[in-house]
């Protein structure tokens, strides 16, 4: 009987940490959002000529901090038990698009710079990007996939539209720093 019990108690504590809710997809989109208009606006901080080593690496900085909240997107979207509503899938895709043309921006401005950031004295600024862009492009595509798996029937093609339009972002910006 106690064995019993405590097995129920140990059987749910671990599914609710396994779970996870619409809520937390939501609030990980907020820290997404917000991480990627530092990220654009470090970017378009940058000038032309005459950036410092400072504002390269805060772009550096706001790119890796980045990752691991998309990364979290990614598990906790995996997380929520199967189907989501068609409200709730509405109001997570709503969220995506809200900072698609941020991250959109933030790829295009990032192969702008692409010729003030070499021109930096210290070398391996490129490099660093580069790998940063490897990193979120990775990053993105599985949180891409995630939405796409668990969006009700009828919105899987607008979140594979956003899919493809981020994807096409990442690659014009990695072929500029291949
Ligand atoms: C996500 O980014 C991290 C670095 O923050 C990297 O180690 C990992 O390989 C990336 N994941 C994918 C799927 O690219």
């Amino acid at each position: 009987m106690q064995l019993k019990f405590t097995f129920a108690l140990l059987t749910s504590f671990i599914a609710t940490g396994l779970a996870s809710t619409v809520a937390n997809v939501e609030a990980d989109i907020a820290t997404i959002s917000s991480q990627v208009t530092a990220l654009d606006n470090a970017i378009n901080a940058f000038p032309a000529t005459g950036g410092t080593l400072l504002q390269a690496l805060t772009i550096h900085n706001d790119a890796a901090a980045l990752s691991p909240s998309i990364q979290k997107g990614t598990t906790d979207v995996q997380g929520v038990p199967p189907p989501i509503s068609e409200t709730d899938g509405q109001t997570i895709l709503k969220s995506v698009q809200g900072f698609e043309p941020t991250i959109l921006d933030a790829l295009k401005q990032i192969v702008a710079k692409k010729a003030a950031l070499a021109a930096l004295p210290v070398g391996g600024i490129v490099a660093l990007v580069k790998q940063d862009l490897g990193f979120l492009s990775g990053n993105t595509t599985a949180f891409e996939n995630a939405l796409i798996a668990s969006a009700p029937t009828d919105l899987k093609s607008q979140a594979t539209a956003i899919k493809t339009a981020i994807d096409a972002a990442f690659a014009t910006a990695i072929a500029a720093y291949a």
